[in-house]
């Protein structure tokens, strides 16, 4: 078996939530920290998007917030880098990314090596990018699904961590297979979250194991 290359922490931890939509990841994960069923606290919720649902309801729920505006930044490299200072800022151990809606750059990336996880509504390796739902009835697919993955350079790429399939349904639209892909979604990314801080995370080559007790 391939070495451990990385073992999560047993600890209460420090989350940033980095979303440019709606929002609803964000909240489920939200709710979990709220019911005590992961043990860390959401420090900061990020975005792009400065009228972002999702960071309107993090601001009201009392939570800080930061818009970062891109336009302000020449390069990538340049936004990126503010953002590495403002997580290094407040002791981040773990950044979500939850409909965030920028490709991070590979320096951001290794920054956080095994601290960044994302959400993406496809059973990836199957169909990484946009509108993947679409394109998973396009394909034909009997089952789509969900995955909450760590982030690498190479885009929806990391190691999976969780994963959740979906019936694709003959009469199924793209809202419909969205709508039916978030409900687990809700259910897997807060999952991820309490697993992590749990110590319960081990990866191994580009697999995920997850242990029975934490570390
Ligand atoms: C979700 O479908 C997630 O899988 C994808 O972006 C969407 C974000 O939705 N990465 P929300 O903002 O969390 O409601």
């Amino acid at each position: 078996m391939d070495d451990i290359v990385f073992r999560s922490p047993r600890k209460r931890g420090r989350v940033a939530v980095f979303l440019s939509g709606r929002g609803s990841n964000f909240m489920a994960i939200r709710e979990a920290v709220r019911r005590g069923d992961i043990d860390a606290d959401i420090r900061l919720v990020l975005s792009n998007k400065a009228d972002a649902p999702g960071l309107v309801k993090a601001r009201e729920g009392g939570l800080e917030t930061l818009f970062l505006d891109p336009k302000l930044f020449t390069t990538r490299e340049e936004y990126d880098r503010a953002i590495i200072e403002e997580v290094e800022r407040r002791r981040i151990d773990l950044i979500c990314l939850a409909g965030y809606m920028k490709v991070l750059t590979p320096g951001l990336c290794d920054a956080f090596k095994h601290r960044i996880v994302n959400i993406h509504p496809a059973l990836l390796p199957s169909f990484p990018g946009l509108h993947v739902q679409q394109k998973a009835i396009d394909w034909g697919v009997r089952f789509s699904g969900c995955t909450v993955h760590f982030v690498a350079a190479e885009v929806d790429m990391g190691p999976i961590i969780l994963q959740a399939v979906v019936p694709v349904l003959q009469d199924d639209t793209e809202e419909t297979l969205a709508a039916r892909i978030l409900v687990e979604e809700h259910k897997i990314y807060p999952e991820a979250v309490r697993l992590y801080f749990g110590g319960r995370i081990e990866v191994r080559g580009r697999r995920v194991f997850i242990l029975e007790t934490g570390a």
